[in-house]
């Protein structure tokens, strides 16, 4: 690896010592950077990179104490370290030097062979403090991530592409040393068809591009790269088991320095070109990013799995009720969705949305205890029958428990006879008495009944139903209906009619 010199600014307003400090330092391998006073000096700072400062204490306008208290004033720069250069042999004059920041300082004239020992002592603590420091960006960087990626945790909406992009982001958006961070992002991702899907990423003008990247580099990777977690120096990436790698790359431009990589079948990361030599903290960074990316993808599938099994479930129990009713399977799953749009227009939230919906399934689920004779009954029923029939909302809300997760389908089930006007059953609630869960579910209920033939009525269209709902039909009349609910419907009744058709029978 090209070794990167360390970059010495010198200010002195006298040439002389300026060409002095030159023949000592840049035979050793530094970079001599000149300032011929304190201004231009904290214009260089600010301008360019910048290892350490010797400065002159005695110059004509901002004195050499002036410029170090301005570097050592300003967070970003006060890593710096400063040695001053003075001719002033009184302690006095040395405290002064130290109150200001300086980190060491020489007397003039000073020794070569001291200065270069004292210059050598001062880079390598730096070297260890900035590393430090990025240690503790990186640290910062990474918690600020894992709370914002815990924060947005939505386990039913996981995009695992969405999140690679994230984890990339934080890889080459790292906030710390332009050098502590890759050049290039390369991702392979293992598709649902078994199929490696290859991604480049760069920062454009700090904007994060992600291209797809048509190349087959697996098989050009060498054996021991994959075992999951590794970083290789430029020495190391001399060995010939890279070349098909490197030369692969070569030919889509990407030329490769230094690699940082995690390697695994479902996802692979590639950080190729740090500014600096890589080490096995660039990789412990990469490390941590992946496995919260893979935790979270891995989190998202088994409560995924966990849902489906769950509603798996609330549905055969729903189709168990159901054995001896006309209603098929279908008219439970359409009133979840017809109770899940009506939520959504009314504003309320996702969960509650995704609640009602499975809840829904389970409204009829006390007519498990409904004698078979009266729930195929092809005439309408006595008054007797109708008393018996009612029952299935108290049944309901027996069979479904107090679980917290069948809350809202035990309350369904209790009140989706209720009457916003007060003149349903079982407990002639009224207003607002009635869950709003059980007066979006009155509405879907009856919407579906009123398409439905039965053995007694035969099944409307849609125009004639949202009419009886709306306008009623002495049967069904729009007091029943919460006035919140039923201006939902109206909204959303095209889409019942869609649904409707589309899940049919
Ligand atoms: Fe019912
Ligand atoms: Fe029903």
């Amino acid at each position: 690896m090209q070794q990167i010199r360390p970059r010495i600014l010198c200010v002195d307003d006298e040439v002389k010592n300026l060409a002095l400090l030159s023949a000592v330092l840049m035979p050793e391998g530094y970079e001599v950077i000149e300032a011929k006073n304190g201004e231009e000096a904290l214009i260089r700072i600010r301008t360019e990179q910048i290892d350490l400062v010797l400065l002159d204490v005695m110059m004509p306008g901002m004195d050499g104490l002036v410029v170090c208290k301005e570097i050592k004033g300003d967070a970003k720069y006060r890593n710096i370290p400063v040695v001053m250069i003075t001719a002033l042999a009184a302690t006095a004059d040395r405290v002064k030097s130290i109150e200001a920041g300086a980190e060491d300082f020489i007397s003039k004239p000073f020794d070569q062979v001291e200065v270069l020992a004292r210059i050598n002592m001062l880079l390598k603590v730096k070297e260890l403090n900035d590393k430090l420091n990025c240690a503790y960006n990186n640290i910062i960087s990474l918690t600020n991530f894992g709370e914002k990626l815990i924060e947005t945790f939505s386990p039913r909406e996981f995009d695992f592409m969405r999140q690679i992009d994230n984890l990339v982001g934080q890889i080459l958006k790292q906030t710390s040393h332009v050098a502590d961070k890759p050049k290039t992002v390369l991702v392979r991702i293992l598709n649902n068809k078994n199929i490696y899907n290859w991604y480049r990423y760069e920062l454009l003008f700090d904007t994060l591009e992600r291209l797809p990247f048509q190349i087959n580099l697996e098989i050009t990777l060498p054996p021991a790269v994959n075992s999951r977690l590794r970083f290789y120096s430029e020495a190391e990436m001399e060995n010939p088991l890279f070349k098909p790698f490197i030369e692969k790359l070569k030919g889509y431009l990407v030329l490769v320095k230094n690699m940082v990589c995690y390697v695994s079948n479902n996802l692979s990361v590639f950080a190729l070109n740090y500014d600096r030599e890589v080490s096995g903290y660039d990789a412990a960074v990469l490390n941590s990013v992946v496995m919260q990316t893979l935790f979270l993808r891995s989190l998202s599938l088994q409560i995924n799995a966990t849902e489906n099994a769950f509603e798996y479930t609330v549905k055969a129990l729903a189709r168990a009720s159901e054995v001896n009713d006309e209603d098929t399977g279908k008219h439970v799953v359409r009133v979840g969705f017809y109770c899940s749009m009506l939520a959504k227009k009314m504003g309320m939230p996702d969960t509650f949305m995704r609640s009602v919906r499975i809840n829904a399934l389970l409204h009829d689920v006390g007519k498990i205890h409904t004698p078979p004779e009266i729930l195929r009954k092809s005439s309408p029923l006595t008054p007797e029958e109708t008393k018996v029939m009612q029952q299935h909302t108290i049944h309901g809300p027996k069979i479904i428990g107090d679980h917290p997760r069948l809350k809202i389908g035990s309350s369904i089930a209790g009140c989706h006879h209720e009457r916003w006007d007060g003149s349903g059953y079982p407990h002639g609630l009224k207003g607002e008495q009635i869950p709003i869960e059980g007066r979006i579910m009155n509405i879907a209920d009856q919407y579906d009944a009123l398409r439905n033939t039965r053995g007694y009525k035969p099944g409307f269209d849609h125009l004639t139903t949202v009419k009886i709902i709306t306008e009623g039909d002495g049967r069904t009349m729009p007091q029943h209906f919460e006035p919140q609910v039923l201006d939902a419907f109206v909204e959303v009744a095209p889409k019942f009619d869609e649904l409707y058709e589309r899940l049919k029978g």
